[in-house]
């Protein structure tokens, strides 16, 4: 029994550095998201940045008039309630991103905890 230990730990190792590899493959701006010190300018702009600014930016016809690349911009969406209503697909809101499936459930948090911090522009 006491020789399988070493095996198991091994085991587990190999899959959960899989796990991080493929997520970093998928998501690599987020890395550098340190959800310790959660700021704008790192965490938030990537999450939208990867999701939402394709359609909602000042140069893109497609995002309905929202537009989410300038602080200026999100913090009218995070005050009115439209970017979470919309992101958590909360009855009463548009589901975004439009015809796609819902965004990383760790970066509804980290949307999230910036809006419970007050939503700075850090
Ligand atoms: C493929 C284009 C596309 C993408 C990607 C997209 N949106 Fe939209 N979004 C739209 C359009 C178009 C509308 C206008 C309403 C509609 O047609 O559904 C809209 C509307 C909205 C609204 C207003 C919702 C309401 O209930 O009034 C918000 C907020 C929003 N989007 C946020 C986001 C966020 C946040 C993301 C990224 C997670 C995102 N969108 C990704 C196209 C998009």
């Amino acid at each position: 029994m006491k020789i399988l230990m070493p095996l198991i730990a091994i085991f587990l190792f190999a899959i959960s550095g899989c796990y991080y590899d493929s997520k970093e493959y998928l998501y690599p701006q987020l890395t550098s998201c340190d959800t310790t010190n959660i700021t704008y300018k790192v965490c938030i702009v990537n999450i939208l940045d990867m999701s939402c600014v394709g359609c909602h930016s000042g140069s893109a016809s497609s995002g309905g008039g929202i537009k989410l690349d300038s602080y200026t911009e999100v913090k009218k969406r995070v005050d009115d309630g439209k970017l979470m209503g919309s992101i958590k697909w909360t009855t009463g809101f548009k589901k975004m991103p439009k015809n796609d499936s819902k965004i990383e459930s760790s970066s509804i948090v980290i949307l999230e905890k910036w809006i419970s911090a007050g939503a700075p522009n850090n």
